[in-house]
């Protein structure tokens, strides 16, 4: 495969395709393995994630990148196979985690900082030789209009950290998804999370630009603009994406090639009938597709539920929810498919 940035790039956002987040950190997968009754071990976390990338039919269909958080970059399959190369036979490509997370921003109660800007260059040469050809930096917008929540500072420093990662991927021959998450957890609207994301994105764009990040070779992973959980009120996946879309058109330039979404703490199915009313809504400059987490993990981890006779039960509803999503991409999902399944 092509090593250059924008080739890689255009493959993250093929066509029916998209990516499959399995990078969360031990604190978050122990987190969801604690849900389903599962320990959380290294070898635990090994098969739930050997099994999601021995799904062939879904991999190969569905997906076309993997984010891997540091220590499965290393693992190997229970057969010895490194699980980057079961990824890579189904012609996926596998990606990696690399900020340090989200911790408390000096100064501004409420804020948060992505850390891991120090040594990066190094890791991420490192990770260029265990088989990474992309990355992620996740940056965190809360919003609690109630405390000045987010401060303007906050936006600034987390678009100048993800910008000056994207420049280091870029270098290493490893293109960056920079991602600044404007949470749902909270109480506001969906005007209020259209003018924070506005907000956010504008400095991205420009903070991206400042440091000479060639758009081309990058992908843009956001949220969608939608109310928050805690306000009470649910949008249309119609109101969700004429939002989402016209805020997007206004901040995100031509040249990035494709918007893969997180889920962000929506259910399975409002992620999957959200983008694909944004795909339905007609043609856009970029690719618009997923990269979700939890709106592709929850099902499998239930069927799995750390036993081996569910395997194939749980490889089975990783499937659906790849396909379900595959056909958002294209805006032909509809709600009877679920029912059927
Ligand atoms: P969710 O889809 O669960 O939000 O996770 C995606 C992700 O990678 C967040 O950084």
């Amino acid at each position: 495969m092509s090593e250059r940035l924008e080739d890689i790039a255009a493959a993250m956002v093929a066509s029916g395709k998209g990516i499959l987040a399995a990078d969360e950190s031990s604190g978050t997968i122990k987190k969801r393995f604690d849900v389903i009754g599962v320990e959380s071990t290294a070898d635990s976390r090994r098969d739930y994630r050997e099994l999601l990338f021995r799904s062939t039919n879904a991999m190969k269909n569905y997906i076309s990148g993997v984010i891997l958080y540091d220590e499965t970059i290393r693992q190997k399959a229970a057969d010895g196979t490194p699980l980057v190369d079961l990824i890579k036979a189904t012609g996926a490509i596998p990606g990696i985690k690399v900020d340090a997370g989200a911790k408390p921003l000096i100064g501004f109660p409420g804020d948060t900082i992505t850390e891991g800007l120090d040594g990066l260059r190094e890791r991420l040469a490192d990770y260029y030789k265990l088989g990474a050809r992309f990355a992620k930096w996740r940056a965190v917008i809360d919003i609690d209009t109630t405390k000045n929540v987010p401060s303007r500072y906050t936006i600034d420093a987390n678009t100048q950290a993800l910008a000056r990662y994207a420049a280091l991927c870029q270098e290493a021959g490893i293109v960056p998804i920079v991602e600044p998450e404007v949470l749902m957890d909270g109480a506001h609207d969906i005007d209020t999370c259209y003018d924070v994301t506005r907000a956010t994105l504008v400095k991205l764009y420009d903070a991206l630009y400042d440091a000479r990040v060639k758009l081309e070779g990058s992908i843009l992973k956001p949220n969608m603009v939608i109310a928050g959980k805690k306000s009470g009120s649910k949008n249309s996946p119609e109101e969700i994406a004429e939002k989402t879309l016209r805020l997007f058109r206004e901040t995100v330039p031509v040249a990035v090639p494709g918007i893969a979404f997180l889920s962000g703490g929506q259910s399975d199915e409002e992620a999957t009938a959200n983008l694909n009313a944004i795909n339905a809504a007609g043609a856009q400059p970029w690719k618009l597709t997923f990269s979700y987490g939890r709106a592709l993990q929850a099902a499998p981890q239930k069927a799995w539920s750390g036993k081996a006779e569910n395997v194939a039960a749980a490889q089975a509803a990783f499937a659906h929810r790849a396909h379900m999503n595959s056909l958002a991409t294209l805006g032909k999902w509809q709600g009877a498919l679920e029912k059927a399944a």
